[in-house]
């Protein structure tokens, strides 16, 4: 009786596990971390996603609906053809050109984006 009852208990929590990733994967996150060899780089995304003059589309440029169907390092990978930039020069040229622009964030000073 007892094995049943933790068994039961198991599958509600696996089922509401499943939920919560689901819903995960289609609400913007509060923060991102992204790896690097150089030191992991943790972006406020809820502060970032509402900034005044920011939309969705000045980072996610190809996004149509209301969430982003792909991840940058999906698209930007290093190609031989040349064509897309790399998911290093990518994030570098939309988050450093920002910060530059504004004079506002890190952008000469790696280790305020890269911690170790
Ligand atoms: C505004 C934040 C920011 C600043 C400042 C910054 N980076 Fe980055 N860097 C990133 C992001 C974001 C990535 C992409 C990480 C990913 O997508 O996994 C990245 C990726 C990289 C990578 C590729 C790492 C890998 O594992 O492939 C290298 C190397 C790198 N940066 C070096 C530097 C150096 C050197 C500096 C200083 C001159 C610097 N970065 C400054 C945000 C920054
Ligand atoms: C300052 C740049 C920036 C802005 C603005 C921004 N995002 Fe993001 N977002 C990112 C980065 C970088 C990632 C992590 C890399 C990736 O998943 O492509 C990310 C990840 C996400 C993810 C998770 C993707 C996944 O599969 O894990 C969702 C969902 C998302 N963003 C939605 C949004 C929505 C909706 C908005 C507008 C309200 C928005 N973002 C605004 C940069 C931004
Ligand atoms: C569906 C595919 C796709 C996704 C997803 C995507 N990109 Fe791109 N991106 C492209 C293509 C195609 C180009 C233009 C060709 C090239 O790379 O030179 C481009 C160009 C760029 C450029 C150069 C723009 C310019 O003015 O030269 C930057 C910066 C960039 N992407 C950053 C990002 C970031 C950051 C993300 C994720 C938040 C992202 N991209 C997601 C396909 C994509
Ligand atoms: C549209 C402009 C814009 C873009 C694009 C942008 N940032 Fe920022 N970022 C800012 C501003 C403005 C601040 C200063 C916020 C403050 O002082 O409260 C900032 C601050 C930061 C900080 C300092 C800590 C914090 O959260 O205040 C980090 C780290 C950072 N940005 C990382 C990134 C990364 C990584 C990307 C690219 C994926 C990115 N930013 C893209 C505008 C931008």
């Amino acid at each position: 009786m007892r094995n049943l009852g933790m068994k039961v208990f198991a599958v509600i929590v696996a089922l509401s596990m499943v939920s919560v990733l689901a819903y995960a994967a289609a609400t913007a996150p509060d923060k991102v971390t992204l790896a690097a060899k150089n030191g992991a780089v943790t972006l406020d995304h809820k502060k970032h996603s509402t900034m005044t003059g920011v939309t969705c589309k000045t980072c996610h440029h190809t996004m149509t609906g209301a969430t982003p169907d792909k991840k940058c390092s999906e698209c930007h990978t290093a190609q031989a053809d040349g064509k897309k930039l790399a998911l290093k020069d990518a994030m570098h040229k939309t988050c450093k050109e920002c910060h530059v622009k504004l004079k506002k964030g890190p952008s000469t000073k790696c280790a305020e984006c890269h911690k170790k």
